[in-house]
């Protein structure tokens, strides 16, 4: 069969409507979130509350990833010499963050504007009673004059977590001639009242020594914080960036929001 100019034409037509039905049904906000106007911060924070109760198991068809648990990075921690009885080289792997979509609770949703001109600096404030990551850890390092050299799984609990996340997004222009935000950065911030940690199979789980040994890491939590918690904040980040990127990345900007 040989295509003619017209039946060529139309099977392109068939193909572009094709195309297009397939955007348009990953287009707009997934059910059950609704748009907001830009200016009605009760309203944002009820989607972005929304979102964690209802997209835990993320979305694959939006790409988007898991919310319980989130998946973090490897995590790499080198006591940055706060304290000098506690020095330690710590790796973290096939981390989970647990709790943070069932637990949390949303305080403000801020920096939403018209001007696409320049990136949108974005805040989420958010609080969560109890999350816990769980992974495994390998370490070296001395408590006191006790050398710590062990690997096992790992479980850091955290309680009365604030946390305060700002998000750049940045505009972009595809050849639709609509603009969709790209996330290009996200820095957290967080205050923690308790955090605890507990490793399994230190000292080969001679019990008394591992207990003892705990007892006072966890009393060193402070301490510890200064060095673990910044970088568990920025392993959380990279997660959510792509959570969010997901989420974003087939919906237009101007369809973000209801009409003023
Ligand atoms: C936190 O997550 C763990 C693992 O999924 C679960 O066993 C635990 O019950 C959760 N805790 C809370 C307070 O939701
Ligand atoms: C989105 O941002 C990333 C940096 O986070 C950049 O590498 C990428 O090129 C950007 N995409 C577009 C379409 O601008």
């Amino acid at each position: 069969m040989q295509l003619t100019g017209a039946s060529m034409c139309l099977v392109w037509m068939g193909l572009l409507c094709w195309v297009s039905q397939g955007v348009d049904a990953s287009e707009g906000f997934p059910s059950p979130l609704k748009r907001c106007k830009l200016e009605d911060e009760t309203c944002l924070v009820a989607q972005a509350q929304t979102f964690f109760k209802a997209f835990k198991n993320g979305i694959p068809e939006r790409h988007v990833g898991s919310l319980e648990p989130i998946e973090l990075d490897r995590i790499r921690i080198e006591s940055g010499g706060h304290s000098d009885s506690l020095q330690f080289k710590l790796l973290i792997s096939d981390a989970k963050l647990h709790n943070l979509s069932t637990t949390a609770i949303v305080k403000g949703l801020k920096g939403f504007t018209k001007d696409l001109t320049k990136p949108l600096k974005l805040t989420l404030l958010m609080e969560n009673p109890e999350v816990e990551v769980h992974a495994k850890y390998d370490v070296d390092g001395k408590l006191l004059i006790l050398p710590i050299v062990s690997k096992g799984d790992l479980t850091i609990r955290l309680k009365d977590v604030q946390v305060k996340t700002r998000i750049t997004a940045e505009p972009v222009k595809r050849s639709d001639g609509h603009t969709y935000l790209n996330v290009t950065d996200c820095k957290a911030l967080s205050k923690i009242k308790r955090g605890q940690f507990d490793l399994s199979n230190l000292f080969s789980d001679n019990k008394e020594l591992r207990d003892s040994t705990l007892k006072v890491l966890n009393q060193e939590w402070d301490t510890l914080a200064l060095d673990v918690q910044p970088r568990v904040n920025d392993a959380c980040c990279k997660a959510f960036k792509s959570i969010l990127q997901g989420l974003w990345a087939n919906i237009p900007y101007d369809e973000f929001f209801e009409a003023e």
